[in-house]
């Protein structure tokens, strides 16, 4: 496996954080956040979320992008070609099956979001907090209307993937993300004088240190900062490997950990105000319907709040777009590079299989019975599903990179790569420290707890 002078490069730096940004930004940030926020127990979560970001993730995101621009190649060849011989390419494969998976569940919720572009911007969702919960889970009760709007979702995706990715995402990141921070900014200074919002202010922000003794607050604080970052599964890693040489990995890391980090923090400072300012809300019980049943309270008390709620799930909806294309992309790209099919019949299949895998995530919630309560587990399959690739396959996935670069590959090697043509790199001896030991071991620790909670 050698790359291939045809398989391009980022137009600049900036080029590749925009696209690298604009997969880690999505549904992750605005949806996942606030909703793990929620069932974590509020700012104890967000602490340990923000140490999960800076100490185990913000490492791996740059071992990650050396790792492919060091090789040039898609996951599963990037670890065959430094380790020749043994079985790391399997960590690839990994994440070519969690491409898939979580590709599975993030198309369902990617497709209420377009859903409610409409809704909000119409007017149809509207009302008391009653009427709109109702209409939340009749909407997506509606098994017909989930699986064609999944269909929707995944067809854009492979569009876009057909027709030349790269600098479309540049383009359209670049374009939109000013706009959505703005308008996250707006809202979140609507919400915060909103009667009422104090209490969800203190709930965001002032931590109940007794959480701590929850290993799951720990589970799923990783496992959504590994969601959030698209770490874990070789998503940064095929991003960096179109990176040019003279450009700084750490510089162009911490850029995306910053915006990514900011966003899904600014929009914990909309739900949390807007949904203490509704009487009896309770953030631990509304599931993965929490901004679907919050934010249109939010959209009713604004002037000109059908603008404002048809602009955010637009914004929204682009969001996880730019996030879906960095997810099919790696499946994709390893069935062209590994198994030699053409780009069309890669992404046809691969397309194929995700939505497959996505019917009973999307059928889940409330259409059919086994798998809006899947038995033996009781939750619904798109929680599960959450709960296997995002606090399981991408930990797992992270730790074993993290060994990876800090022992298989080497930190000198990485270290060379990273300090390329001169290129800044701080406190190597910190960065050392963190993915030889803190990482693999904080990573193990977290996971081997949870097993035994949980068996
Ligand atoms: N990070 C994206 C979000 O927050 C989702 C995503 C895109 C992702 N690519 C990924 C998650 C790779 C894990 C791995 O919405």
């Amino acid at each position: 496996m050698s790359s291939t002078p045809s398989r391009g490069m980022w137009s600049s730096r900036a080029g590749f954080i925009l696209a690298a940004a604009g997969s880690a930004v999505g549904l992750g940030n605005i949806w996942g956040f606030p909703t793990q926020v929620g069932q974590g127990g509020g700012a104890t979560f967000v602490v340990v979320y923000l140490a999960c970001v800076f100490l185990i993730c913000a490492p791996l995101m740059v071992g990650e992008i050396a790792l492919g621009r060091r090789t040039r190649l898609s996951p599963v060849g990037a670890f065959a070609a430094l380790a020749p011989g043994r079985r790391w390419w399997l960590v690839g494969a990994l994440g070519v099956a969690a491409g898939v998976g979580i590709l599975s569940f993030y198309s369902v919720i990617a497709g209420w979001a377009v859903a409610y572009i409409w809704f909000a911007a119409t007017g149809a969702v509207s009302g008391g907090p009653d009427e709109i919960g109702r209409f939340f889970s009749e909407f997506t009760g509606n098994g017909v209307v989930s699986l064609a709007l999944v269909v929707l979702v995944i067809g854009t995706t492979a569009a876009v993937l057909l027709g030349g990715v790269r600098t479309g995402i540049e383009r359209v990141t670049k374009a939109l993300m000013p706009f959505l921070i703005l308008l996250l900014l707006a809202l979140a200074l609507r919400a915060v004088t909103l009667p009422g919002a104090g209490a969800g202010l203190a709930y965001y922000v002032s931590p109940d240190l007794s959480r701590l003794a929850d290993v799951g607050v720990f589970t799923s604080a990783l496992g959504q900062a590994f969601f959030s970052l698209s770490l874990g599964m070789g998503c940064i890693l095929t991003y960096g490997s179109y990176l040019g040489r003279e450009d700084s990995i750490a510089g162009s890391a911490l850029w995306i950990v910053a915006l990514d980090t900011s966003i899904a923090l600014l929009a914990g400072f909309i739900i949390f105000p807007v949904g203490f300012s509704i009487a009896g809300f309770d953030p631990t019980a509304s599931g993965p319907g929490l901004i679907f049943t919050v934010l249109p309270r939010l959209f009713a008390e604004m002037p000109g709040g059908h603008l404002f709620g048809g602009a955010f799930f637009l914004l929204l909806s682009v969001a996880a777009i730019t996030s879906t294309i960095s997810l099919l992309e790696v499946p994709v790209s390893h069935c062209v590079d590994a198994l030699g099919w053409s780009r069309t019949k890669a992404v046809a299949a691969v397309a194929g299989a995700v939505f497959v895998l996505a019917v009973p995530s999307a059928l889940g919630n409330g259409a059919v019975a086994v798998f809006t309560n899947v038995p033996g587990f009781g939750m619904g399959f798109l929680d599960l599903m959450v709960a296997a690739w995002n606090e399981f396959a991408l930990p797992v996935g992270g730790c074993l990179t993290a060994i990876f670069v800090g022992r298989v590959w080497g930190v000198d090697r990485a270290l060379e790569e990273l300090r390329a043509e001169g290129a800044w790199f701080p406190a190597p001896a910190f960065w050392t420290l963190l993915i030889r030991w803190a990482c693999p071991a904080a990573i193990a620790l977290v996971l081997v707890a949870w097993l035994a909670a949980t068996f």
